[in-house]
């Protein structure tokens, strides 16, 4: 008999070792490591060798044609915004989220809009029936999408010769498995062949394939850190299942940008998409709120109005609490810290709760002006008027920093009825005369505290 030859995968980064490992060489994590059998059978696939569209040959450089990547217009505006305008053809694309997010959702959606093209939609998770009734609750049936329920990848690609899709979507990547390797499904090494083999297939075949991939408890995509290698695109869906806005990253893009960001809203008809962020970000009552303040910020080329929260209390235990949600805490302890020394704000005893509404995660720097505002807001127990709101970076000497693409910041504030916006004095080459929105300059924060407190 022959021998099985098996080999040990860490289920964390996919690090392959020929014996059992306590922790892991290359992720340092304990007892992740998983007997898997690895013996590949010799009838490599080639079933799709009809389709395939390239043949490789060494070329010189100066004579490639320098032809403009061709994209595929989705009707999905946040989505061709997050691929980087568009999908490219022959690309494989790892679409992430936690179980139950909206990631079959979305998907569905885009292969219900796209008449034009022949749509593969592969689920290994659930039947015909269940995913008819899903889309019928989206919207119209497109003719143009084929449904396989199958898990064996090598059966796929023999549909897919048959069908010669122009995008397949697999739902998900974690239920596919291939005959040429003899793990169970879900397992690393299945995992890495199938995902090898399906990037093989939209290589030579130039269609684009998203494969759909669960997160795990820690946040990361199962099977992960091998699959980000191979893939063009790695895309996340994230969000607070309690909230309804859900946000579309890319982490990797080799097509584009991956600071861009794609917002829906999940309704009971599928997802929608969210054109302008700004409306649902900041609350439209008129009451007015200690502890609120309004910045403008950019997410990728988009400027966006965001809503943050503070409230500062009276310390009851001896250390104080400082928490943040959606802002980092490092940089709040710093702006705090600025408060103290540089402006003589006596915050050492307070507990300090920031929050940014809306569940999105802020790194713009152009928001820490708000924070501090909206931080003496609270504390003073004295609300910001509604119309002004602000963009600036604040320095560790308490100076007001200029930040990049202020004029696209103050047009969107502008477009939302602000009637003045404070930024640095630094940021030079912005003219009022262009704006009706009042523009005012400033380069301390104390400067900043007498245009709004007065
Ligand atoms: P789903 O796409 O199945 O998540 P995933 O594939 O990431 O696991 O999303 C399921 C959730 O979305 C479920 O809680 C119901 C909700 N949903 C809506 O709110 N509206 C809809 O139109 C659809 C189809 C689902
Ligand atoms: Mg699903």
């Amino acid at each position: 008999m022959a021998k099985v030859k098996t080999s040990f995968f860490c289920q964390n980064c996919g690090h392959e070792a020929v014996k059992w490992l306590g922790r892991c060489p290359s992720c340092n994590e304990w007892n992740t490591f998983v007997e898997e059998v690895v013996t590949k059978k010799k009838n490599d696939v080639t079933a799709f060798s009809k389709l395939s569209k390239k043949t490789a040959r060494p070329q010189a450089i100066h004579k490639v044609v320098d032809a403009p990547q061709e994209r595929i217009e989705l009707h999905d505006g946040e989505l061709n915004r997050v691929l980087g305008g568009g999908l490219v053809p022959g690309s494989l694309i790892l679409f992430g989220g936690e179980p139950g997010i909206g990631k079959s959702t979305l998907m569905l959606q885009m292969a219900m809009q796209e008449t034009k093209q022949k749509i593969l939609y592969v689920s290994g998770e659930e039947s015909d029936q269940q995913i008819k009734m899903r889309a019928s609750r989206i919207g119209s049936l497109n003719p143009n999408c084929f449904l396989l329920t199958e898990t064996l990848l090598e059966s796929i690609f023999k549909y897919a010769e048959e069908l010669e899709p122009d995008l397949v979507i697999i739902d998900s990547i974690q239920t596919i498995h291939s005959e040429s390797i003899e793990s169970s499904p879900g397992s690393i090494s299945q995992i890495r062949e199938s995902t090898a083999q399906l990037l093989r297939f939209a290589k030579q075949t130039d269609t684009p394939v998203f494969l759909i991939g669960h997160i795990t408890k820690e946040g990361s995509l199962a099977g992960p850190k091998v699959l980000e290698h191979m893939v063009d695109t790695v895309l996340q869906f994230e969000g607070d299942r309690n909230h309804v806005y859900r946000l579309l990253r890319s982490i990797k893009n080799r097509f584009g940008s991956t600071n861009e960001l794609g917002i829906y809203e999940m309704l009971g008809n599928g997802l929608r998409e969210v054109e302008n962020p700004s409306e649902i970000l900041i609350s439209n009552s008129t009451e007015k709120f200690s502890g609120t303040a309004i910045a403008a910020t950019l997410e990728g080329l988009r400027p966006m109005l965001i809503e943050v929260q503070a409230l500062v209390s009276t310390a009851v235990y001896g250390t104080p609490q400082r928490s943040a949600t959606g802002f980092d805490l490092r940089r709040l302890n710093m702006l705090l810290a600025v408060m103290e020394k540089r402006c003589g704000f006596k915050l050492g005893a307070k507990d300090v709760f920031l929050n940014i509404a809306g569940g999105i995660k802020v790194n713009d720097p152009a928001i820490d002006l708000a924070v501090v505002a909206s931080i003496l807001s609270s504390n003073a127990d004295v609300a910001i008027e509604k119309n002004i709101c602000l963009s600036a970076e604040v320095g560790l000497s308490g100076e007001i920093r200029p930040v990049n693409r202020v004029d696209q910041r103050i047009s969107e504030a502008e477009k939302l009825g602000f009637d003045k916006i404070i930024i640095s004095k630094d940021n030079k080459g912005i003219q009022q005369k262009n704006f009706k929105i009042e523009i005012i300059g400033c380069s301390r924060i104390e400067e900043v505290l007498k245009e709004i407190f007065g």
